[in-house]
């Protein structure tokens, strides 16, 4: 930022990595990392206040009223996540239906679902869920499946065409909560014809009959193929080569060649590598150096929280689309220390909890599914690392050959009990081992 050379923002991180590693097991690391944090510099004075600058002096500003206050408290009010009212938020409408001021949201019901599933299983563990809640969601899930004579797929909502997001998000959900006989009732032909009827000559997917496609979009194919089974050469042509080609010069990904590097769209584009290729295959494919570099960038000093893009600002849902990112991009790359886990667990931890519940993308914003779920995506990532096991991946196929770590005593960063989150399945982004069970399902069944 500002006058600073890249080399002095690269090595102001690094510092704090190294300060996390170094901290003996009794040290509160949270608390630690915050009191350097607090002495970062952040946006230089000399820079040319624009509407970006102005926008970005705010939030650190804010953040770092939120930090001071902490500090002044002391270690021992350091905030814990806030896990029984977060579990209120996520579960008020697993049990009842969706108040009328939501209608706008109709064609999100599948998201919603999803989020709302996700983030409980995480916040308390799949088999916290009660069965009741289970059937209730499956009953939902599948009245969004929609098929005609040759194609199936989940739409938005009730009688809506399908959708490769809204499928993606169902399949997850039922990975969670579902059971064989729902499994059963998808009829993977169908899928499989809708997912060739999207696929575009340069190898792309559309996500939807005469939609966009971007790298959400094939992501979101290539996930639901995996989950069924029916992934086969024909929905792989051209794939790779294209996502390979969305990587910009600035070492993120964008949704499309050309445009400009997000990290949604990054981790889109890395999953869906993840789900073709081995680590050790994707670090050919793809620059690393580059990635890893503006992935780094992408976590800021003051705040310790991760931005989406170069000059926007950070967001709680970047700590997974970010995070997510770094967890898979540190079996690619070897490094584990992509992101400072401390710092962001920090921002998560102080910054992202709304009052009384729910996670929010920044201090003064109000909670919503989306960023509950992925603000705690998030805070896994921060919690657990990810190794490829290359026996799991020989048995399960490559998708499936990360394995979670938890790592209380590595001193890289603080796990407090009280405040960890399950592990994630990294590359579907669901409880870890869910979707595998799913998928070995539809595995022991005919070829479809
Ligand atoms: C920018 O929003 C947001 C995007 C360009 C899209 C991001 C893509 C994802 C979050 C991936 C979604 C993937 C799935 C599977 C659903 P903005 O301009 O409001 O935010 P910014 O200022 O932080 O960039
Ligand atoms: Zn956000």
């Amino acid at each position: 930022m500002g006058d600073e050379s890249l080399e002095e923002q690269f090595k102001k991180l690094k510092f704090l990595v190294e300060l996390s590693a170094h901290k003996n097991q009794n040290s509160n690391l949270s608390f630690d990392t915050l009191v350097q944090m607090d002495e970062s510099d952040g946006i230089s004075p000399s820079e040319p206040i624009s509407d970006t600058v102005e926008k970005q002096l705010e939030v650190e500003d804010s953040v770092q009223k939120i930090y001071d206050d902490v500090l002044s408290k002391g270690s021992e009010h350091f905030p814990a996540l806030n896990r029984k009212g977060h579990l209120i938020y996520t579960n008020i409408f697993l049990h009842k239906p969706l108040p009328s001021q939501m209608t706008v949201l109709d064609a999100s019901h599948c998201w919603i679902l999803y989020w709302l599933i996700n983030a409980t299983s995480l916040l308390g563990g799949v088999q916290s869920i009660k069965n009741d809640v289970c059937q209730n969601c499956i009953k939902m899930a599948m009245s969004y499946l929609y098929e005609d004579d040759e194609d199936e797929g989940f739409g938005g909502g009730y009688m809506q065409t399908p959708h490769l997001a809204d499928t993606y998000a169902m399949l997850c959900t039922l990975a969670i909560v579902g059971d064989e006989e729902c499994w059963s009732q998808i009829d993977r032909k169908k899928v499989y014809h809708l997912l060739l009827s999207l696929k575009n000559k340069d190898g792309s997917f559309a996500i939807a009959k005469d939609s966009e496609t971007d790298t959400r979009s094939v992501y979101c194919a290539l996930c639901t193929a995996c989950m069924l089974n029916i992934l086969d050469d024909e929905l792989k042509k051209g794939v790779e080569d294209w996502i390979v080609s969305c990587q910009t010069y600035e070492g993120g990904f964008a949704g499309n060649p050309g445009d400009e590097a997000h990290s949604g769209y990054t981790f889109c584009a890395i999953a869906s590598l993840c789900i073709l290729e081995s680590p050790a295959r994707i670090a050919e494919l793809i620059n690393v150096d580059s990635l890893l570099r503006w992935l780094c960038h992408r976590q800021y000093a003051i705040e310790g929280g991760l931005s989406g893009r170069t000059n926007k600002l950070v967001d709680g849902c970047y700590s997974h689309w970010g995070g997510g990112t770094a967890a898979l991009l540190e079996c690619i790359s070897g490094n584990r220390n992509v992101i400072n886990r401390t710092a962001l667990q920090n921002y998560i931890l102080c910054c992202c909890q709304a009052e009384p519940f729910g996670l929010v993308d920044k201090p003064g914003k109000y909670p919503d599914f989306y960023h509950t779920n992925y603000v705690l995506c998030g805070l896994s990532a921060c919690q657990h690392y990810q190794i490829y096991d290359e026996k799991l991946a020989l048995k399960e196929g490559t998708a499936f050959g990360y394995r979670p770590i938890t790592i209380p005593d590595e001193k890289v960063i603080t796990i407090d009990e009280k405040n960890l989150v399950e592990a994630l399945d990294p590359v579907f982004v669901a409880p870890s081992g869910s979707v595998l069970k799913m998928r070995n399902y539809y595995r022991e069944l005919m070829p479809c």
